[in-house]
């Protein structure tokens, strides 16, 4: 009999499964995927690591999350700093002052100011009713017009006068030079990929891959004491409050073997509306790759629907309306713990995902 079944070798799964064991707890770890490590995996491609769901890189301010990812692998010195690609003209993100200079010819961090203010105040939006308006009276028309409309229709799959002005609080404007994307403190790529940190978190566990719970749910449940859940929580109560919606991507890699080097950055986002991927990912520039290819990735946003991989959790009122009916069925669970970016129907980044499930070991099994 194990302790815990663990559903899901993800982020959240792999540190309870570590942590568990090492406080003497036998663990079985499930996921119905052919491999570990759910959407941090990166494969092998021409000696590439490449991210196969998307872009992912690691930051925090916690120096303690920081210093738990360095037990398992040493990072390197990336740093996000994404261009903006709008019909061939080319925009440093986040929004600062190489962003202004590009777009105004502006020097002083004054005369950016000065621009922004005008576009709000001849915008004259004072309480925003969609997404526009919104992003407008935060940042003016000029940005939103070539770098927020477009890319965000896309990725919701909708006109941003349609879009609720709640999605967007704040569009981080920094008047420095720094294409730094992230404020954290911390930051970097493990150097070998993810797969070397959740590797040694799953080293001496056993691990069922190609295994779907929902398959087997009976003779699963009772082979443990208890279950660690972080598949998705409607599917576990069956649907009986509704099914909780979310976006999707679809990825489409490419192995380029004529060129070396693609776009001369990992992250290049495409802002304009016509263009159908949001982003192109070349991976190699996230670990300083020197090989005589490259691999990149296209990033289609998608509609999602039963079948295909849920990604970002749709958190809007009707939502969030059925998850609470969910979270008070999981609520009153004594033997089911649910967690992660599905268990908890809640966009998590990874550091986010490891203080989470260190804080449910922790309630379980003390520190
Ligand atoms: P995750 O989805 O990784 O793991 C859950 C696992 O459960 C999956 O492997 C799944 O197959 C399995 N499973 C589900 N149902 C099952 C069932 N019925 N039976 C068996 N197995 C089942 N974060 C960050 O910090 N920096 C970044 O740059 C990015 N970038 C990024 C890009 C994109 C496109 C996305 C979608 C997300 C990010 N993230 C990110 C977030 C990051 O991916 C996230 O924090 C972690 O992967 C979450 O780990 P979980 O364990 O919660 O879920």
């Amino acid at each position: 009999m194990y302790d815990y079944l663990i559903v899901g070798a993800g982020l959240f799964g792999s540190v309870f499964a570590y942590e568990a064991r090492l406080r003497g707890k036998h663990c079985l770890v499930i996921d119905k995927r052919a491999h570990i490590g759910g959407n941090v995996y990166t494969e092998p491609i021409e000696g590439i690591n490449v991210h196969k769901y998307g872009a992912h890189i690691f930051h925090t301010n916690s120096k303690a999350i920081w210093d738990y990812v360095n037990q398992f692998v040493e990072f390197n010195r990336y740093t996000n700093a994404p261009v903006a690609n709008y019909k061939g003209e080319l925009y440093n993100l986040p929004f600062n002052m190489n962003t202004f200079n590009k777009l105004w010819g502006v020097i002083t961090p004054d005369e950016a100011k000065q621009k922004i203010g005008e576009q709000r105040a001849e915008a004259g939006v004072s309480e925003p009713k969609n997404l526009e308006e919104q992003a407008i009276s935060l940042v003016g028309t000029d940005i939103y017009e070539k770098l927020v409309k477009g890319y965000t229709e896309k990725q919701w799959g909708r006109s941003a006068r349609d879009l609720p002005a709640f999605i967007i609080k704040r569009l981080p404007v920094r008047f420095t030079y720094d294409n730094n994307y992230f404020n954290d403190q911390y930051q970097g790529i493990p150097k070998g990929g993810y797969n070397v940190i959740v590797d040694k978190m799953l080293e001496g566990t056993e691990v069922r891959l190609q295994v779907d719970f929902f398959e087997q749910r009976e003779e699963l449940v009772k082979s443990a004491k208890k279950i660690v859940f972080t598949g998705m929580i409607d599917q576990y109560y069956d649907y009986r409050y509704g099914v909780l919606e979310y976006r999707s991507l679809q990825f489409e890699t490419k192995v380029l073997s004529q060129t070396d080097n693609y776009q001369g950055n990992a992250v290049v986002n495409y802002t304009d509306r016509e263009t159908p991927y949001t982003r192109v990912i070349e991976h190699k520039h996230f670990e300083f790759g020197t090989q005589a290819g490259t691999v990149i990735t296209e990033e289609y946003p998608a509609e999602w629907k039963p079948g295909l991989e849920p990604y970002y959790p749709i958190n809007d009122e009707k939502n969030n309306k059925i998850y609470k009916q969910y979270k008070a069925l999981a609520d009153q669970e004594s033997d089911v713990i649910f967690g992660g970016r599905l268990g908890g129907y809640k966009y998590y980044d990874m550091h986010q995902v490891i203080a989470e499930a260190l804080t449910a070991v922790e309630r379980e099994l003390g520190k």
